[in-house]
């Protein structure tokens, strides 16, 4: 299935594994080769592919160009070498639930062909990749179809970090619901909050935005609650890491922030994400594991100049949970979910898309 972003955030061809630097946007437009899994690994740890679909995807090219690097091997020996690529990709980055969901898959692949030559095993895996890219495209769209029927002509939404095509394989999760309203001929106005310390709504959703002529003004994220207090935001639509079984989602750090105004102002706060993020063995958000990075990433902007003293003591959560009594509804490819939240989720999940109860990724 065709990719329907411009922007092509990974290429799979000829037994290759390019994935764009996204740490060089919107400055060049860099592709960085991936030959072995600790390539993958380093690139999805150092954010030059990020954001939770895409980081799935990543993590299974990964795990398939460990998978190829074997000598050959059947039966134990490959499900062994299996589960070591799995525990190892799990570990680049731990708040995004569909790198295990992903890597699960690809073991599951190695388990039931592991009777079969090595050769096999390999395209069975390129299948499951295959299947898994082009569900994500079809997922992006059915999110954004739900979604665009939320936003009304000439309506004014905001956003945070990047939930979009370079975030997916198809036209993004919250960004989805963007194109989807330019689509059906709605006009709309997009702010995007920068998102310190890594900027990836200045440097990414502004750009994919406007390559995508939508109408993009950027913010400090420390602009938002009085834009909201303006009457200048009709709705928020973000993306999600990782969604419990109660609605509390983990999503990049700010987020939280923009529930909390928005449910001061009154304004809806839309969270939009496939089944694959669901994370259905955290009964709530409290033990979703919070990544924490570098301190240089708060105390220089974007690791050039420093604007902090070296002695400054350093907090960087890179995500924070959004509690599910702050969202007025999750958005996902099987449809809209409102309050209560716990029981529509698991009627909805229970009908069948992405179960991954068995997915923690610690
Ligand atoms: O640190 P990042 O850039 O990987 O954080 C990404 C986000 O927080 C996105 O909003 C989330 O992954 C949803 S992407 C469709």
């Amino acid at each position: 299935m065709k990719q329907n972003s411009k922007v092509i955030p990974f290429l799979w061809k000829e037994g290759r594994v390019r994935l764009l630097d996204q740490t060089r946007l919107p400055n060049e437009v860099v592709y960085v080769d991936c030959r072995r899994a600790r390539d993958v690994w380093l690139a999805i740890r150092k954010l030059k592919v990020r954001g939770a679909p895409l980081l799935g995807i990543a993590a299974a090219l990964g795990f398939w160009l460990g998978f190829k690097s074997l000598r050959g091997g059947r039966g134990d020996d490959l499900i062994r070498e299996a589960r070591r690529l799995r525990a190892y990709l799990v570990s680049s980055r731990p708040t995004a639930v569909n790198v295990a969901w992903a890597l699960r898959q690809m073991e599951e692949v190695v388990v039931h062909n592991a009777h079969l030559s090595k050769d096999r095993v390999l395209a069975a895996l390129e299948k499951k990749i295959k299947e898994i890219i082009d569900d994500d495209v079809r997922m992006c769209l059915r999110m954004g179809e739900h979604g665009a029927q939320l936003v009304r002509d000439g309506a004014r939404l905001l956003t945070v970090c990047n939930a979009g095509g370079l975030a997916t394989s198809g036209g993004g999760t919250a960004l989805s619901v963007f194109y989807r309203a330019q689509k059906d001929g709605k006009k709309i106005w997009v702010t995007a909050c920068e998102t310190r310390p890594l900027l990836q709504g200045a440097r990414l959703t502004a750009w994919e935005l406007a390559q995508a002529k939508i109408d993009v003004t950027l913010i400090c994220d420390n602009m938002a609650a009085d834009l909201m207090r303006r009457r200048a935001v009709d709705a928020v639509f973000v993306g999600a890491d990782r969604i419990a079984a109660n609605g509390d989602f983990a999503n990049k750090i700010g987020t939280y922030m923009l529930a909390v105004c928005a449910r001061h102002h009154g304004i809806p706060f839309y969270c939009v994400a496939p089944f694959s993020t669901f994370d259905m063995s955290l009964s709530d958000g409290r033990a979703i594991p919070i990544e924490e990075r570098d301190p240089a990433e708060v105390t220089s902007l974007y690791f050039r100049r420093p604007i902090a003293p070296p002695s400054a003591r350093v907090f960087n959560p890179a995500f924070d949970v959004t509690p599910h009594a702050l969202v007025t509804a999750i958005i996902t490819e099987k449809g809209v979910i409102r309050p209560p939240f716990g029981k529509n989720i698991r009627s909805l999940y229970g009908s069948g898309a992405g179960k991954n109860k068995r997915d923690r990724a610690r």
